[in-house]
This record gives C-alpha cells, sequence and structure tokens, in this order.
C-alpha cells in the first residue's frame, strides 16, 4: 500500500528516517510529508512509533474538481461500501490549497453528502456524522483541481500524546519538541539539558527517546474504528513495544526561573511515566550550572517577545550567549527562536541554522558548538 505521512516543516528527513528504521519501503521526502509503501503493520507501527509524524494517511482516491457538481460526483465514482456500512459513522476534513474552492467545511459537506447518499442509495439507510470519534475519517486535499481522498489511520493528530494536561505559558508541540531532539542527533547516551523548560516538552520527549517508550502507547488511533482493524495484531505490535522499552542512563534536566512552569513540567512528566528519568529544578539562567563533570546538548526555546513578555528581549539574549560560553564550555547549544533581532546578540558562531516553524511562527533553530578554548582544540580532540 502507498502511504503518506504528514509532518511539520523542516521534520521531513527526520521522519523519514523513522519510517525507514521501522521497515517502510520507498521513502520519498515531500513538503511537511513522507510518502511511502507499506502493509497493515507498517501502518499501526507508524502511527504508533513516528514521533515526528503529525498524522498517517491511506489514500483510497482521487480525481480531478474544478466546481461543486464535479466534487460530489468524483465521491461518487469510488465504491465506499468497502469502508462503511449505513450503521456506521463518518467524518471529514480539508485542506486546501491554491484551488478553485475557498471553503473548506462546504467541501467536507458535499465530500460527507456524497460518500452518505451512496451508502443510502444501497443500503436505504444513510451513515451518520460523527465528528470525534467516527467509524472512519476521511482526509480530503485539494490541491489546484486535483481531490485526493484518504483514509485517515491515526483519528487525532499523533502530537496528541495524551500527557500535557498542564501547560505554562507557550508549550511547544510535542512532535516539533521530539524534532529538535532529532535534529540535534541525541541519542539519550550524554546529558540533555533544558534551562528553559516550561511545561517540559523537551524533556519530557527526550525521556521517552531514551527510555525507548513508543509515543503513541497511551493514545488510541483511527486505525481501531475501522472495519477491517486487526485487534490481534494491533496487541502484538503493542505488546512488542511495551517490551522494548529500557531504563535511561542519561542524565536528563529540565529547568525554568518559573515556579508553576516547573510544577506543570512536573505534572506532565508523570502523566507521561517518565518523572522518574528527568531531574527538575527551579532556577534561573544566570544560576545555573552544569549539573555534570560529563559534557552534553542543550536544547531549549527561550522566550520570543510573541507569546511571552519580556522587556528587553535582544540584552536577554546576550546574556544567554555570555551564559552558555562561560559555564558549558564543550557543550553544543541549540536554540529555537522566532525572534531575528534577539538572535543576533547572542554573539555566538553557528554551525548550523535551520528552519523550523511554531504554529504561524517561522523560528531558526540555532546550533552553537561551545568550543572549550579554541575551535582547533576542539576539532583535534575529535
Ligand atoms: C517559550 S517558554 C518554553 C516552553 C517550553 N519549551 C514548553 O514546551 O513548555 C520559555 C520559558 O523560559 C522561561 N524563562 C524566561 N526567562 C528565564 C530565565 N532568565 N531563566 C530561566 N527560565 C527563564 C520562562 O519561564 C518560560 O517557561
Amino acid at each position: 500500500m502507498q502511504l503518506l505521512a504528514k509532518t511539520l516543516y523542516g521534520l521531513e528527513h527526520v521522519l523519514a528516517d523513522e519510517l525507514q528504521a521501522l521497515g517502510a519501503q520507498y521513502v520519498e521526502r515531500l513538503n511537511r510529508a513522507v510518502r511511502f509503501h507499506g502493509d497493515r503493520a507498517l501502518i499501526y507501527k507508524a502511527n504508533l512509533w513516528c514521533r515526528t509524524a503529525l498524522r498517517i494517511l491511506l489514500p483510497v482516491h482521487s480525481y480531478t474538481a474544478r466546481h461543486k457538481n464535479q466534487l460530489y460526483n468524483g465521491v461518487r465514482r469510488y465504491n465506499w461500501q468497502e469502508l462503511l456500512k449505513s450503521s456506521d459513522t463518518l467524518a471529514v476534513d480539508t485542506t486546501l490549497q491554491n484551488t478553485y474552492f475557498s471553503h473548506s467545511k462546504f467541501v467536507s459537506q458535499k465530500i460527507k453528502d456524497a460518500v452518505v447518499d451512496q451508502i443510502r442509495e444501497r443500503e436505504g439507510k444513510r451513515p451518520s456524522v460523527d465528528l470525534d470519534q467516527p467509524t472512519l475519517r476521511l482526509n480530503a486535499h485539494i490541491y489546484k483541481n486535483k481531490v485526493s481522498l484518504s483514509i485517515d489511520t491515526s483519528g487525532n493528530s499523533l502530537h496528541r500524546r495524551g500527557y500535557h494536561v498542564h501547560s505554562a505559558a507557550a508549550p511547544l508541540n510535542e512532535v516539533l519538541g521530539a524534532g529538535m531532539i532529532r535534529l540535534a542527533d541525541w541519542q539519550g547516551k550524554s546529558p540533555l539539558l533544558d534551562p528553559m523548560c516550561g511545561s517540559g516538552t523537551i524533556v519530557t520527549e527526550a525521556a521517552m527517546i531514551a527510555a525507548n517508550i513508543a509515543p503513541g502507547l497511551n493514545r488510541s488511533f483511527g486505525f481501531e474504528t475501522l472495519n477491517d482493524f486487526d485487534h490481534e495484531l494491533w496487541q502484538t505490535i503493542k505488546q512488542e513495544a511495551k517490551d522494548a522499552q529500557q531504563e535511561p542512563t542519561a542524565l536528563i534536566r529540565g529547568s525554568d526561573q518559573s515556579a508553576r512552569a516547573i510544577r506543570s513540567a512536573r505534572i506532565n512528566l508523570q502523566t507521561a511515566g517518565v518523572d522518574q528519568h528527568v531531574t527538575l529544578q527551579i532556577c534561573s539562567l544566570d544560576k545555573l550550572k552544569p549539573p555534570v563533570d560529563q559534557q552534553g546538548v542543550i536544547i531549549t526555546n527561550p522566550p520570543y517577545g510573541e507569546r511571552l513578555g519580556k522587556d528587553d528581549l535582544p540584552g536577554f539574549y546576550q546574556t544567554i550567549g555570555d551564559k552558555l560560553k562561560r559555564s558549558f564550555p564543550g557543550w553544543d547549544a541549540w536554540l529555537l527562536s522566532a525572534n531575528p533581532v534577539a538572535i543576533k546578540r547572542i554573539g555566538l558562531q553557528t554551525q548550523n541554522k535551520l528552519t523550523l516553524y511554531n504554529g504561524q511562527l517561522e523560528c531558526k533553530y540555532l546550533h552553537y558548538p561551545l568550543y572549550q578554548g579554541s575551535k582547533k582544540k576542539k576539532y583535534a580532540a575529535q
């Protein structure tokens, strides 16, 4: 089967690697998505294991349409009875891109009408709509005049791991947090520190990686309500995931100047079942010291000024740069920020500058190797 995994901009190659490791074939990177081939087991595994996927879609039907009648009639050309009975329920989500159609709700409605009309004509009764927990969730994507209909095997977006129950200001999306850790190439062996951890997304994702906990273990998926759901196969895959968990060896620490943020982080870590793998500390950045002798990685997203007000953001970024340079020689620091003016004041040399999006905000994800002594020395030591 050909499948499509959706992700955030900038994480396509990370997701492609995750899918390949799960056994995906013909993996092809697209914009905010990865196309691949796999069987039913891979659909279940990709939903359960991919830390950087938002949805796993199974394309079933595509056609062209420029107006509403073509949109409706195109849906009718597919045999929906294989997927839906009149006693089942349906939901349709639509995304539009450069197309003749301008209202996604209208498109969803038309597609839903076409599916349920076909079933009613054959069975005398029509399936009803359930937006929360339908038997079948269809994903419609229209690009120009090309309509692609897919089964959404994920249901709720995969970033909803179920642990973000308490939030201090501006929490990161879980998929973005996991992606930042993967982009920093942290393998769960060296210390990881988030000195502005807020509600703890980065340290929670890090702990789940280090403990090899499948991110979807505590949630349900769209494929579980499909008519061809293989309960036994799913139980086997879930059990394998439980058996694969391991004791982390790396030190993972989150700190923040706000006691409220640390409280949220603690609740979220407990909900994710990884609180025993992470130490938390109320501490402002200027007082921070490396928690161990061993050098590690700092991954953090400081305030940008957009959602969290700070009077002198550029001045604060200069303090961050000074602190990193003074107190963390030999570490690798990765910072996510949407504030280009403030970024300039960090005053450290970047090795890498990637573009990511935090919601609608374009961000830079910056890698600062914090050299111990001269650059030459660091490379000579490697
Ligand atoms: C953008 S939020 C981090 C959100 C976090 N990544 C999450 O997913 O919840 C920035 C955090 O930096 C913290 N912060 C701001 N100034 C700080 C300082 N001088 N020392 C330590 N933490 C600071 C804030 O309290 C806030 O929790």
